[in-house]
Parts: structure tokens; sequence; C-alpha cells
């Protein structure tokens, strides 16, 4: 059978990853990214795509049903891989409507379409991406498990966790065949620089301040975002109907030590003094409801589908500081806004 799968959010972080693997890793597959283009979707991202024959760019949002229906029945979807969302926490504290709309709404939105658009839900599969943030926080010790009760505390959290609780509500009610998976903090190119990760090398870059929130003593679990879409094409192909999957680096860095590697590397590869830019970090208030710790337990999915990182994080960092110090003008565009322009000439009014 030919498989026409919609990935949504494409044009962003992981979903470009995500689409350029797919697209290069199975010609035989048809692959359809839907975006509504927010400030976070960049078709620059995927500029090495736009001439493959088997990738298929539609701009649509996943709030607006009729467009969605409609996508369903033109490329005779039979697979998706749910990724468009709002993804910034700091932004979900300023406007958590927005956050409701596409994470709750929007999912709701695909889920309706994927259920009527399906006559029969032999051979399909709605592949929900969802985050370790729906666990809450963690102390000192212990891992976040496939069987951790959610417990979100910031707006985006709790909007994902929504959106979890509807894609499981749609199998058990309806029967649709999905899976859910629940992945640690991803880094690497094509980050949307209000990030830890490339706001600081892009501030390290331009000698700005390095806002730590708190005392930079919260510890997240960084995982390289190529091998989160290595996991992700591994449970699309192999994962379990109706399962959850945990997806973590066992990479555990507190922030201050993480932004302490992440000065040396830049000022190493910008020939100044390595540790020169510590000067530059910041401490600033703490974001509210800030979670102090995650990690996660992924065992499940290495035992039952033989996933594991392939990358270490000291060679993932170099390759991602390298890559935003090449790379200057796409930052210097996103921050600017600079690709409406680039969008405009592509597509015209469409965009
Ligand atoms: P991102 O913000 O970089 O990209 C989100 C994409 O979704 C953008 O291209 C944006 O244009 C698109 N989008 C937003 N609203 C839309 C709408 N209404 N209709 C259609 N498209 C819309 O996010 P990301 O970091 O790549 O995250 C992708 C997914 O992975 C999200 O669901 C996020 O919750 C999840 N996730 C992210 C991480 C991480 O560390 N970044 C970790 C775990 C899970
Ligand atoms: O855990 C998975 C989640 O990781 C994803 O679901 C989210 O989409 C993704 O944005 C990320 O969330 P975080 O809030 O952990 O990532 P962020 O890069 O915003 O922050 C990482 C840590 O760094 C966090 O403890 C807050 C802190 N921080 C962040 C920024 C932007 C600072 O100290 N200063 C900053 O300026």
């Amino acid at each position: 059978m030919k498989r026409n799968i919609l990935i949504t959010g494409g044009a962003g972080f992981i979903g470009s990853h995500l689409v350029r693997l797919f697209v290069n890793n199975y010609p035989e597959y048809n692959i359809i990214n839907t975006d509504k283009l927010t400030y976070a979707g960049n078709l620059a991202n995927l500029k090495d795509m736009e001439n493959k024959p088997n990738y298929t760019f539609v701009k649509a949002d996943i709030c607006d049903f009729p467009a969605i229906r409609s996508v369903f029945t033109k490329y005779n979807i039979n697979g998706v891989i749910h990724l468009a969302a709002e993804s910034h926490v700091d932004r979900s504290i300023k406007d958590p409507f927005s956050f409701a709309q596409t994470n709750v709404m929007g999912t709701l939105a695909l889920l309706q379409a994927a259920k009527t658009a399906w006559n029969t839900f032999d051979n399909k599969l709605f592949y929900h991406i969802s985050t370790d943030e729906v666990y809450g926080s963690l102390g000192n010790e212990g891992f976040f498990t496939e069987t951790t009760p959610y417990n979100p505390h910031s707006p985006y959290s709790a909007s994902k966790a929504s959106s979890d609780h509807f894609v499981r509500a749609f199998h058990d009610t309806y029967g649709l065949p999905a899976i859910v998976s629940n992945c640690s903090n991803n880094y690497g190119p094509y980050q949307f620089p209000e990030k830890l990760i490339p706001l600081f090398i892009n501030n390290i870059r331009n000698n700005k301040p390095l806002p730590v929130y708190g005392k930079g003593e919260n510890v997240r679990d960084w995982l390289y975002v190529i091998d989160h879409a290595r996991a992700i094409d591994v449970i699309f192909h192999n994962g379990k109907i109706g399962e959850t999957y945990n997806i973590g680096g066992f990479n555990e860095w507190k922030n201050i030590d993480l932004i302490k590697v992440m000065i040396k590397v830049t000022d190493r590869l910008l020939g100044r003094k390595e540790g020169e830019s510590e000067k530059l970090i910041t401490y600033v208030t703490d974001r509210a409801g800030h979670d102090l710790r995650y990690a996660i337990d992924s065992n499940k999915l290495k035992n039952e589908l033989g996933w594991q990182p392939s990358l270490q994080f000291e060679e993932g960092i170099e390759k991602t500081v390298q890559w935003y110090l090449d790379n200057q003008e796409w930052l210097d565009n996103v921050t600017s806004g600079a690709y409406r322009e680039y969008y405009k000439k592509m597509y015209g009014n469409a965009i």
C-alpha cells in the first residue's frame, strides 16, 4: 500500500528534520507537510526538499477543519505524524489562549478529520508528538516513565497534556489507531532562537546578555534533534497501536553547567578566549512555575524497539554551535522576520 503521510508542523524545528529524514529515506512514500508558517515555521528550513518528487507543502492551519479535511481527501492520507504546536513555555505564560487554540483545538480538528476521512482504520496511524513536560517536575531523584501520572504546570504543558488525552480518547472511544510519544528537550540546527541553546549562541555571538532564569539550577535532559527524528521513524513503523513511548537522551544538565559548556565552545569557535563570554551571564527573575527537573526513562523504546541516541552530547553541542555560526544569515532572518519576503517570492499571495 502506498504511504501518504501528513506531517503537521513540518516547517518548524523538529518537523523540518523529520520531513527531511522521511523524504530522503522513503522515496516511495508521499510526504505532505502542512504548516501554518507562524513565526516558528520557515520554509527556508526545507529549501533542499523543494524539488523532491515525493514532497508537497500545503499551507494550512490545523484548526481549520475544512482545510485539513480537504488535505486528507486530496492526498489520500493514511498516516499522520502530528507536530504542529505552539511550543515555547514563556510565550504560553503570556498568551495561554493561542496555546489552547492550536495545541488542543487544532489536535482535535486533526483527529476529527482523520476519523471522518478514514472509512476503515486498517493500515492507518495517527501518531502524536508530545513532550515530557506533561509529567510535571521531578525532584533530585527518579525518572519519568510511561506510567508517570500527568501533572502539567505551564499553560504549554497543560495544553499538550490535553491534546495527549484527546488522542487517547479517540483511540479508546472510536478505535482510531493512535500512538503518542513524549520527548525531552531537543537541540540542534533550525531551532528558533527563543529557546535556551540557540538564544544563547546568538547572544554570545552578538555580545548580548545571557538571561539565566533563577539560579540556573533547573535540570533538562537534552537530545539531539536528529535522534528524536530517528525515534519517531522507529515508532511510526514499529510502535504498537495504543501505546505511549518516552524518548530521552539520558543526558541531564543543570542549566548553568550547560551554559558554561556552550560559552566555552562558542568562544573557541569564534576565536575568542575560552570562557571570555561568561561575563555576559545575567541572573534574571525566574520563569513562573518553572519545573525543577525533567529526566526521561526511555528504556521501553530501547528494549522494545531497539532505539537509542546515536550522538554524544559533546559532539552534538559542537555541531550545533558550528551550525548557528555558519548560518548567521538564517539567525538574522528569523529574528527579523525577513523570511516573509522569501515566502512571498516563492508562493506569491498564497502566503
Ligand atoms: P516549533 O515551534 O519549532 O515548530 C512548530 C511548527 O508548528 C511551526 O512550523 C509552526 O509554524 C507550526 N504551527 C504552529 N501552529 C500551527 C497551526 N495552528 N497550524 C499549522 N501549523 C502550525 O516546535 P518544535 O520544537 O519543532 O516542536 C514540534 C513538536 O514537538 C511540538 O508538538 C512540541 O510540543 C513537541 N516537542 C518539542 C520538543 C522540543 O524540545 N522542541 C520536545 C518534545 C516535544
Ligand atoms: O522538555 C521538552 C520541552 O523542552 C518541549 O516540550 C518544549 O517545546 C521546549 O521549548 C523545551 O521546553 P523548556 O522550557 O525546557 O526549554 P527552553 O529552551 O525554553 O528552556 C530550557 C531551560 O533554560 C529552562 O529551564 C528555562 C531556562 N532558560 C530558558 C531561556 C529561554 C533560561 O534560563 N533562560 C532563557 O532565556
